[in-house]
């Protein structure tokens, strides 16, 4: 069944557990029967279903407010958007957005502690009211255009933890200048509701959290001794999203709600929120590449450009030079950007066991366009097909179209379950049986999906099949 959902997004959903490899193989084969080997992206939206009921299972206290910038897809967010969550957003175009999904502006948090001007003269004018700051300039600028705004105070966490981004480098005002910051708040007249820390992208130790969470803590009984009337804790991103990761969401959750429990427990009536970003969307999306071109080299000498291949000798043990039609200028700006550990699967198992040091280069003319550069792999024909997991954050969102290489389009599905849990109502209308003397003509190729396909947002306002039915049997 397919779900039209707004933006020129389809959904399929599936009534029954296909495999993600049997998906990635029909839309091949489909590519394949149009003469195409465009790389695309396979997303599961139940997996972003499932993240969200396990969130509310073990962090109960904390609403989600969405970071845009990991993934900003129209499947994506209109999905959060009516699964409940709220959003964090990070300029103008951002906030807009969500703005036109229809999302109230009390559900956006601004969580960017350095804006322009003109930016926040938008939030203003658009009533997205609560911004998180860092610094005196900022106070300044938001006196100036928006001195109604509910500030939230960004400390910087402890340092000591492993992480995989380190935003500390660049934001968060450190504890012991936090009452110099607030007293200038206080001498503006500014509206400061609370304080908010990000541990660092990719967060590699629970305990980051908890040490966040004290750190917090006192800031807060800083501000309530200097008159503030502190009722909101924003804890952040850096949530795990991954299939695999040093440390897994539960451990995260048991942490932070221990020390939530602490520190800010229930009867204080504090609001707590988060700024989940990888956690939603890391593992739902999958990106298969083709292998557009490749090279044989000399695995133990030096590379020494078009000679190489020449001097291959039966004796020479090869290496393999593959080139794919997505790259660091595209997909792969993880690698770059996000510090990011990728890992190519192969869509059709190898009968041929023996395996050679292989590199994966993208398809760009640019040296620096290399997605591995030392993996085994069997040797691969020209036209075979890779995929990679976990490819949903911090991917797409700051892609680009160096050289002129196409983005991948992104082929979204769902499970029937998840799909209707989060519209039941449309389960009771796709149920409802086509009249009879509908069925003649249905089957005369009349394509009800493609028939009654609709450009505007019909998320959560299903195809009307009664009206379909009726419409056929007049
Ligand atoms: C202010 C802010 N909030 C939230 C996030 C999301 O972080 P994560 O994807 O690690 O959850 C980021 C990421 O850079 C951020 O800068």
């Amino acid at each position: 069944m397919k779900h039209y959902i707004g933006n020129g997004c389809v959904v399929e959903s599936l009534p029954y557990n296909k495999s993600k490899t049997t998906l990635i193989t029909e839309k091949i084969a489909s590519l394949e029967s149009e003469h195409s080997e465009d790389a695309f992206f396979v997303a599961d939206l139940g997996d972003i279903v499932i993240k969200y009921q396990t969130w509310r299972e073990l962090l109960p206290r904390i609403d989600p407010f969405y970071a845009l910038k990991c993934n900003d897809d129209h499947a994506v967010i209109k999905l959060l958007a009516d699964l409940g969550t709220s959003f964090d957003c990070a300029s103008k175009a951002e906030i807009e957005k969500i703005l036109n999904l229809g999302v109230s502006p009390s559900r956006i948090i601004y969580a960017n502690p350095c804006k322009q001007k003109s930016f926040i003269r938008y939030a203003a004018k658009h009533n997205v009211k609560t911004m998180t700051f860092d610094n005196e300039a900022e106070l300044y600028k938001v006196k100036q255009s928006f001195p109604e705004a509910r500030l939230v105070l960004r400390i910087l966490p402890p340092a000591d933890f492993k992480v995989q981004c380190n935003l500390g480098i660049k934001f968060g005002c450190h504890p012991k200048k936090a009452a110099q910051l607030l007293t200038k708040a206080k001498e503006l007249e500014l509206n400061v509701v609370g304080i908010s820390f990000h541990v660092g992208s990719g967060a590699e130790e629970a305990e980051a959290f908890a040490a966040a969470v004290e750190q917090a803590y006192y800031v807060f009984e800083l501000g309530r001794e200097m008159g503030f009337n502190f009722e909101l804790l924003d804890v952040g991103g850096g949530f795990p999203g991954q299939k695999n990761t040093a440390i897994t969401f539960k451990e995260v959750a048991e942490v932070l709600n221990t020390a939530l429990d602490r520190y800010f427990p229930s009867d204080t009536g504090i609001r707590i929120i988060a700024e989940p970003g990888r956690y939603f969307v890391a593992s739902a999306f999958t990106l298969a590449v083709n292998i557009i071109a490749k090279r044989i080299v000399l695995r133990d000498r030096p590379i020494d450009g078009d000679a190489q291949e020449m001097m291959l000798t039966p004796n020479d043990e090869p290496a393999f030079m593959y080139y794919v039609n997505d790259g660091v200028y595209g997909s792969f700006n993880c690698l770059l950007f996000d510090h990011a550990k990728v890992q190519p699967s192969m869509v059709q198992d190898c009968q041929d066991e023996n395996t050679f040091t292989s590199s994966i280069w993208g398809p760009t003319c640019d040296g620096l366009d290399c997605i591995m550069e030392d993996c085994l792999l069997p040797e691969l024909p020209v036209g075979a097909w890779l995929f990679f997991e976990d490819m949903g954050a911090y991917t797409m969102s700051a892609s680009t179209c160096f050289n002129g290489m196409p983005r991948p389009s992104c082929h979204f599905y769902c499970s029937e379950d998840s799909w209707y849990y989060l519209y039941p109502e449309q389960k009771k209308k796709t149920e409802i049986r086509i009249p009879s003397k509908a069925i003649p003509i249905l089957k005369t190729g009349l394509d009800i999906h493609s028939s009654y396909e609709q450009t505007d947002d019909v998320f959560g306002s299903p195809l009307n099949f009664d009206k379909i039915c009726e419409d056929i049997t007049c």
